[in-house]
């Protein structure tokens, strides 16, 4: 147990703490995270691609933070656009790359790196900048915001997906009523992770997620940010995400809880 004295968490030991943490995931990181890739997740996924697609142009180039192994930057590789996917862990980039088909691989650029150096040293023009559940690993995500949205010009888009949000409670009842689901999705997860003998990493996430100690990101707080940089904020979709589909769906349908959203925004 670490003890009371223990020295204050630096941004570089966050940064160390997901490089070790995204090492262990690896290529093995969407088998063991199934509440991105599920039925009912992968539904809000093509939908948020589809709508920030609709008004690219061909020629559109797109700039993924933390791109990871490629959840959100496939989307668009396979419609067809030219992207930059950016990535603080070396092995999460390489399985991204290994994945591709040489088509994809030729519409793809990548660089690792933490997003706040890059952010200072690069200077290419985006059309769309995206994030991906990354802002819950920065130290000081807000900083990072603000420099993304300094880089955006007027029509450019900023998509913030997956990020865990600041609960808050709605009423005991459903509270309960979401604590014991929860508990229900996780019981299924290990047992599927143990017969698929894949090895859960929760515990490995202490400093990596650094933002989960206070709750997650406030979406609120988010678009203040965004606001008084100049962006207009089109869309806030909050809900439940859950390991499995159906779960998520009893989650989103019934209990109507929220943990998770998304975020879609621009510059006019
Ligand atoms: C939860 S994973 C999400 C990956 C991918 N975006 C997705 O949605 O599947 C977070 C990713 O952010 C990356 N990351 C964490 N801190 C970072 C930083 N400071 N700069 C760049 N990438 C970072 C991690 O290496 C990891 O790949």
């Amino acid at each position: 147990m670490e003890s009371a004295m223990a020295s204050p968490v630096t941004k570089e030991k966050v940064l160390e703490e997901n490089r070790r943490v995204h090492a262990l995931e690896n290529w093995q990181y969407l088998s063991r995270h199934p509440e991105q890739t599920n039925f009912f997740q992968s539904a809000i996924l093509e939908n948020t691609l589809d709508a920030v697609c609709s008004s690219l142009k061909q020629s559109s180039r797109i700039l993924d933070l933390g791109c990871g192994t490629g959840y959100l930057s496939l989307g668009f590789l396979s419609r067809g656009y030219r992207l930059l996917g950016l990535d603080l862990s070396q092995e999460m980039i390489q399985a991204f790359e290994d994945s591709l088909t040489e088509k994809l691989q030729s519409q793809a650029q990548f660089v690792v790196g933490d997003v706040e150096e890059f952010l200072l040293q690069n200077k290419d023009e985006f059309d769309v900048i995206a994030l991906s559940a990354i802002l819950h690993h920065l130290f000081d995500y807000e900083s990072v915001l603000r420099k993304i949205c300094a880089r955006l010009s007027a029509g450019n888009q900023l998509v913030i997906f997956f990020e865990p949000l600041k609960q808050e409670v709605q009423s005991p009842l459903r509270f309960v009523l979401h604590r014991v689901l929860s508990w229900l999705d996780e019981k299924l997860y290990r047992s599927e992770m143990r017969m698929r003998n894949i090895s859960v990493l929760d515990e490995e996430y202490h400093h990596s997620d650094y933002q989960r100690q206070f709750g997650g990101i406030g979406p609120n707080r988010v678009q203040k940010i965004l606001q008084d940089e100049g962006l207009e904020v089109l869309k806030i979709e909050k809900y439940c995400a859950r390991r499995y589909g159906i779960n998520a769906w009893l989650a989103n349908r019934i209990l109507k809880t929220q943990n998770t959203f998304n975020l879609l925004a621009t510059r006019i």
